[in-house]
């Protein structure tokens, strides 16, 4: 009996991780700031109010188009810490970054949900 749990725990397991990987938005693994957690967190801070780099909030990002800001996270920023993440992300994903840097923080949405 045992077994089957461990397999039907299994299978849910690997389906998010399937689900994850289309870069449709579908997964719950997916949202904007769980990409965000993952790819800019260490640098940009959990919250958002600047690390070893700036804060990303609307207030400090009011500068760039949305355009601009999508190539800064492909190609990075030369002579700095910011890496490109060309190849890592894609425009789907950097997308729903945006739309969770560009959130005012007062609005942030903790759950994993859309976006
Ligand atoms: C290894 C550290 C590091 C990681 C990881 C990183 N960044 Fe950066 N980022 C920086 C640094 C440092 C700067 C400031 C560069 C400069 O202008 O000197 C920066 C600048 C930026 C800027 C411009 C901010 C401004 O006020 O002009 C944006 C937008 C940005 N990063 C977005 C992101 C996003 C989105 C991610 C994740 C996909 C990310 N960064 C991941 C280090 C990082």
């Amino acid at each position: 009996m045992k077994k089957i749990f461990t397999l039907i725990a299994f299978l849910i397991l690997t389906a998010g991780f399937a689900w994850a990987d289309d870069g449709k938005g579908l997964s719950l693994l997916n949202t904007g700031r769980d990409m965000y957690m993952k790819h800019c967190a260490s640098c940009h801070h959990a919250e958002r109010y600047g690390l070893k780099a700036p804060a990303l909030i609307p207030e400090t990002l009011r500068a760039y188009k949305s355009e601009e800001l999508a190539k800064v996270i492909k190609d990075g920023l030369a002579a700095s810490q910011m890496p490109s993440l060309k190849g890592v992300l894609t425009d789907g994903d950097i997308d729903k970054i945006i739309s969770h840097i560009t959130l005012p923080l007062n609005n942030v949405r903790w759950a994993t949900g859309n976006g």
